[in-house]
């Protein structure tokens, strides 16, 4: 039986390595060589519909890419991949897991299946942010480490971040405002619809399109019960704050009046507090 099972296994091996037997619909235009587990899960993800066509890398990060595809009825799609989990990663998403009893114990696994519960992190908060009303790409299917999300862009090219929206002069000081309190109307959705903190938002993790923003990048998101929830809430609102001071010149409340707005669930102060308060 072992034996069966083995060779079976080596089989699959040999036959993975060879370019021929990959699906060639799927991978041809991309150019990276994925590892065996990978290649199987986007071949899973594929059987049920989730993508059709795997196109280039939009972002090369140090643990996870993110790729365009076609999904369903060629609609884009935006497939989010963990590949590595370095050490740094490890500390770094330690402070997230720490106290949160969903997740605690699975900084003890082996890297691949460590990368795939971090991904089913992923599109479980995107799932819940998404149903709160939050603006965030719509999840659409995960598996293994790879997740699969609407795609936001235009004609296969995805939108700017904060921050290239005002180098694009997208973002300016004619739309600051207005841009500011649909973030921080979001910050609120997601504390007390969805009942999570973002742990890492930033200019860098917004993106901007259509007038619109999205936030994205939420596998390290909280649970309000997490004991640092608080500080990373304060430190969510810190980061856009200084960011609408410092590249837009807005006059905005202060990053503890913000705070107080949204832990007291107070969401019309927040928006009046936002539009009239200069600092
Ligand atoms: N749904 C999406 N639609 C279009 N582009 C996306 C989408 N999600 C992510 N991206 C692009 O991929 C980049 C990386 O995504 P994300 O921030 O989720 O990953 P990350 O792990 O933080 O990677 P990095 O370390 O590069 O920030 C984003 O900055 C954005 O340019
Ligand atoms: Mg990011």
């Amino acid at each position: 039986m072992e034996d069966i099972e083995k060779s079976v296994d080596r089989e699959l091996k040999r036959r993975l390595k060879e370019p021929r037997i990959k699906d060639e619909d799927l991978f041809e235009t991309v150019e990276e060589v994925f590892d065996r587990a990978t290649v199987l899960a986007l071949l899973e993800l594929k059987r049920r519909g989730c993508i059709a066509k795997l196109y280039g890398v939009i972002s090369a990060g140090k643990e996870a890419r993110v790729y365009l595809a076609k999904g369903k009825n060629n609609v884009d799609v935006a497939v989010k991949i963990y590949l590595t989990a370095t050490a740094e990663f490890k500390k770094g998403i330690w402070r997230y897991l720490k106290g949160d009893p969903r997740y605690e114990w699975i900084l003890s696994l082996p890297t691949h299946k460590l990368m795939s519960v971090w991904a089913r992190k992923e599109f479980s908060n995107l799932k819940k942010m998404y149903e709160a009303g939050v603006s965030v790409p719509k999840p659409v299917c995960v598996h293994r480490n790879v997740l699969v999300m609407e795609f936001i862009g235009e004609n296969s090219v995805r939108a700017p971040l904060l921050k290239e929206a005002v180098t694009m002069g997208l973002l300016n000081a004619d739309n600051a405002l207005q841009i500011f309190k649909e973030i921080m109307r979001n910050v609120y959705r997601m504390y007390w619809y969805a009942g999570l903190v973002h742990g890492d938002l930033s200019e860098y993790n917004v993106m901007f399109h259509s007038s619109r923003v999205y936030i994205i990048d939420v596998s390290q998101a909280v649970k309000l019960e997490h004991p640092n929830s608080h500080m990373f809430l304060y430190r969510d609102i810190n980061n856009i704050v200084r960011f609408f001071r410092e590249e837009l010149e807005l006059k905005t409340p202060s990053v503890e009046r913000i705070y107080q707005n949204i832990i007291s669930k107070n969401e019309e102060a927040l928006q009046t507090l936002v539009e009239t308060s200069e600092e």
